[in-house]
């Protein structure tokens, strides 16, 4: 079966697996760091060697205050409370996105845990926060034009913020919804898309691995003719 090398995950449906429950909305985004922690694990014993994840969008500033507070905050606890055992486990940290709007403490936080992992060769665990697909095609067309190159598509491959890794092969969103509320516009062009109607803290090794199964029954054509494909395997 192929394994993708690459799979990026919008986990969505935080907030109504809290609301079912008659819990705070928090409750879910607290769940859904069980899950992911369950996720990284999954992906290391499957072979994948890079997860992106959505875990905060340039436009969830816009949700109420107190829900904003509580998803600082528990970036700050995931923070403390997980970066030891991911570091033990082999996976190297990434926090994508524009980090400028976070504490000083929180940076500081952050780059911490990139720099404590950076030897880590299992798995690459990228973590988008305030994170949004435009911003990375304007940051990255920004750099290209203050290093004064030329405006190619590799230019601006090389100075998008996942840069470091190749495009995902598969990308999942959680939750039920069929979009991509500004995730990886620029390097989702030709990643497989995987939906899933289970609210990201209900994503489970089944359900990954139902993806996982979806994904070894798509041929990737890239363009081409299924023809070619088939004779170039
Ligand atoms: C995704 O879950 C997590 C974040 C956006 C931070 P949601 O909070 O969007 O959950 P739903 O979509 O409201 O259920
Ligand atoms: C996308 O989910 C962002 C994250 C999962 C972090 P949203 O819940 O914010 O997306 P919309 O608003 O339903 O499009
Ligand atoms: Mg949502």
């Amino acid at each position: 079966m192929t394994v993708p090398r690459h799979i990026a995950i919008v986990m969505d449906g935080n907030g109504r697996w809290a609301t079912r429950r008659l819990l705070p909305r928090v409750a879910g985004h607290h769940q859904g760091v069980d899950s992911l922690r369950r996720c990284v694990q999954a992906c290391i014993e499957r072979g994948v060697g890079v997860l992106t994840v959505f875990a905060f969008s340039s436009e969830n500033w816009k949700r109420p205050a107190d829900e904003v507070s509580g998803l600082m905050d528990l970036l700050a606890k995931a923070l403390a409370g997980e970066v030891a055992s991911l570091r033990k486990n082999g996976v190297k940290l990434h926090f994508v996105g524009d980090l400028d709007p976070l504490s000083l403490k929180m940076r500081t936080g952050l780059r911490e845990a990139e720099t404590s992992t950076a030897d880590n060769t299992r798995l690459v665990l990228n973590v988008c926060f305030n994170y949004g697909g435009r911003w990375d095609v304007a940051q990255a067309a920004a750099k290209v034009a203050a290093r004064g190159e030329a405006v190619t598509e590799e230019a601006i491959d090389r100075a998008m913020a996942l840069a470091h890794v190749a495009d995902p092969d598969l990308l999942i969103r959680t939750g039920g919804e069929q979009r991509l509320s500004n995730f990886l516009l620029w390097q989702a062009a030709y990643s497989e898309l995987y939906f899933s109607d289970k609210f990201w803290p209900d994503f489970d090794e089944a359900e990954l691995d139902a993806a996982l199964a979806a994904f070894a029954r798509r041929e990737r054509r890239f363009g081409l003719t299924a023809a070619q494909v088939q004779r170039a395997a």
